[in-house]
This record gives structure tokens, sequence and C-alpha cells, in this order.
């Protein structure tokens, strides 16, 4: 299968890949959230500079969000984009990582001397394959029902569209509180995540033939039953998610960190967390070839449609991309990278190689964007999430037989 291979829309790739302005650290002396408020706030990262410094030009520049030293709540770049709220504010997210942290342990930042050795640079993985639900989205499920019953103490069941890992955080998060969870998957989705949705007390629902179609009948049972309809994106998930990702800043600041672009709220929550830690690494996103619609907005600037056809990446089926997730990615991601399924597959047989932890396809997505872009990447130190490892079993072993 040919890949796709992404160009940067706004920056020459010599540019995008110089190191950061801040080198990579490994290790952060303090927790900039912790520290007492000081003088003047950190300079905006934005068209400005960026035309100073020889950057793209202004239309163009990207804005990484930056908090107020200070300690004001509101993010330096919170102005309105065009209506869509901003990345979750300092206590937003501070007030979040609390509801996490009782719930849930962090996860490891592992160095692996062999994936080291094969992509000739510093790599760091975020292991968010080793939570409670083999994926990161519980983090966003805890948040987003305990903001939900803080609203509305009246609810008494959720619902959702899914093609995995957001039903079983939901359904986790809702037998957590006492609720029931309804959870609506196309057909032919994953046989082993909807048998661990069942097992977390969730009633699975199969319609139509793709993502859309679920959601959109999830969107109608919920009106008709009376259910609280949980979006795939919003920013309590994005909240919630951003946890992850300051643990991992705390522990690591490479010059590019990539990240897997399904819905949006993994993303998102990466340049929220960048923020509130005062990290400056690049944020790269990584679709799928056969799932481009980030990538085709990313280019267009406004929402575009594309069709899905990859077998293997399946949390990253987007088709119909958010618009609010859209205009913080707009604003805050230098790059958007397409991998094919086979460029998946090779990706997944490395990690198991490599590390012996097993990735579903759209876990080992950044891996591979890493591996097809290794050459431009060298020298770079990386940051990778290893985003879920819920791959079928059968699955599995059909991409490790034609390894
Ligand atoms: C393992 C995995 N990685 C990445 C993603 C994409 O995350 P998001 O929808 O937050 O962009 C998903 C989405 O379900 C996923 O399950």
């Amino acid at each position: 299968m040919a890949s796709v291979r992404s160009t940067p829309r706004d920056l020459t790739s010599s540019r995008l890949f110089e190191r950061s302005e801040r080198s990579s650290r490994s290790e952060l002396a303090t927790r900039p959230w912790d520290r007492a408020p000081e003088g003047t706030p950190p300079a905006r990262r934005g068209a400005a500079s960026e035309a100073a410094d020889g950057g793209p030009p202004a239309a163009y520049a990207r804005t990484r969000t930056q908090f107020t030293a200070t300690g004001s709540n509101a993010p330096l770049a919170a102005d309105n984009l065009g209506g869509h709220l901003c990345v979750p504010t300092r206590d937003e997210l501070l007030s979040a990582l609390q509801i996490v942290r009782a719930q849930i342990p962090p996860t490891p930042t592992i160095r692996w001397p062999l994936l080291e050795q094969r992509l000739g640079s510093t790599v760091f993985i975020k292991h968010e394959n080793h939570t409670a639900l083999g994926a990161f989205k519980l983090r966003g499920g805890a948040v987003y029902l305990h903001e939900l019953l803080q609203r509305e103490p009246q609810t008494r069941g959720v619902i959702c569209a899914t093609r995995g890992n957001h039903g079983q955080s939901i359904a986790r998060a809702a037998a957590l509180h006492g609720l029931s969870a309804t959870i609506v998957v196309p057909h032919g989705n994953s046989v082993e995540k909807n048998a661990a949705m069942r097992a977390l007390g969730a009633t699975l629902i199969e319609f139509g033939s793709d993502f859309q179609q679920a959601r959109e009948h999830a969107m109608s049972l919920a009106a008709d039953l009376g259910l609280h309809p949980v979006p795939s994106f919003h920013r309590d998930l994005v909240r919630g998610v951003a946890s992850g990702w300051i643990e991992f800043f705390e522990q690591a600041q490479p010059d590019l960190v990539l990240v897997p672009i399904g819905q949006g709220s993994g993303i998102c929550a990466c340049a929220a967390a960048r923020a509130l830690t005062g990290a400056a690494s690049r944020i790269v996103g990584v679709v799928s070839a056969h799932a481009t619609a980030y990538l085709d907005s990313f280019r267009a600037g406004r929402v575009v449609e594309a069709v899905v056809s990859t077998q293997l990446a399946d949390g990253l089926a987007c088709r119909l991309p958010d618009e609010q997730a859209l205009a913080i990615i707009l604003r805050e991601v230098d790059d958007i990278v397409a991998v094919s399924d086979d460029e998946v597959a090779e990706a997944m047989c490395i990690y198991f190689s490599d590390t012996h932890n097993v990735a579903e396809g759209a876990g080992a997505a950044p891996l591979a964007a890493a591996l097809q872009r290794r050459e431009a990447f060298a020298g770079r130190s990386l940051g990778l999430a290893l985003s879920g490892g819920n791959v079928d079993r059968a699955i599995f072993a059909r991409v490790l037989a034609q390894a």
C-alpha cells in the first residue's frame, strides 16, 4: 500500500525540525505551575515573533498557548478562536489533575535502547497502554463524568458512540458513579473492545457502517431514552487527557512530540499540558493515510470531511473533524504526518520486538511517523505517545505473521 506523506503547510522541513528554542531537557527541576508568581509574563509566541526570527508569514504563524507567570488563570492565547474556546485554563487543568490522580496511577515514560538505535534519536515513549484500560482515554472519561455529575446530579445514564477506547472509558467512569452506560459501535467493530465494554457493564448497540453513523444514532437515542450524550471531543475530555501529558512533560521535554489524532482530544490535551508545564516541544500530529480528514482540514484551514478506509488504526478513523479541536490544532500544531496501514503494521511489529509492548494501530501510528520521517527527525529528541494496546488477537497475529 502506498504511503501518503504530508508536507508542512507553512514551514520548510528544515525549519520545522530545527531544535526548539529551548534545548530538550530530560528532567524538570521545578514545576512551573508550583512556582510563586513572578514578574512579566513570557512573550507570546505568535505572528510577530515568528516573523522577526525569519519564520513563516504572519497569516500562517502558529501560536503556542502560554500561561502567565503571574498566576493568571487565563492562557495568554485565550482570545476567542473565531467563536471557539482555546485550550483549558490553568485552574481547569489542575483541578482535572486532582480528579485523575485520585483514580488513575501515572503511567511510565520509558527510553528503549533498541528503539533509540533504530531511530538514531533519543526517544521517550509515554506508555498509555499501561493504564487500567490499556489506553489513554480513561483519563478523559474520569473528568467528564465527574464534572457532569457536579452540573447535573440527576443524571442516571450516559450514551456515546465509539470505536472502543472512548467507550471503555465512559463505561468505566459510569460504573464508578453508578450510572448506566449505553455504547453504540459500528458493525464490524473490534470484537475484543466490544467484549471489554460489555465487561465494564455497558449495554452495547451495533449500528451503521462507520463511526459517524454510530454517532448520529447515539445522539438520536439519547433524546429518545433520556440519556446524557457524551461527545467524542469536549473540553472536559481534553482536561482529563492532559493529565497524561503533564506526567510526560514533567519527565521529558523532547524537541518534538508525535501524537495520534482521532477526534482530537489527545493532541489538544498535549498542547494544554505543554502550556501548563512551559515545555517548548513542537507538536506533530499523526493521522492514518486512510482517514485524512484532520490533515486535509489542517491544510485547508477549515473542516473538511474525508472517507475512512483504514483497516488497522480504528482509533484514527475520523470522517468529520471537530471544529473546536481543529481550531486548537491549527494554532498549536506544527505539522501533521499521514501513515499508511502498512507503516502502522510495521511499527506494531517493531514495538513488539524492541520493547515487547503490544500497540494497537492508533497506538503505533506515532512510531510509524517517526520511522517514515527518520531522516528529517535525525538528531532531534522525540516523544511518542503509545496511546493504546487494545488490538484484537486475530489482527495482531496477522500483523506479526506478515512481518
Ligand atoms: C489508542 C488510541 N490512540 C489515539 C486515539 C485518537 O485520540 P483522539 O480521538 O483523542 O484524537 C484513539 C481514539 O480512540 C485511540 O483509541
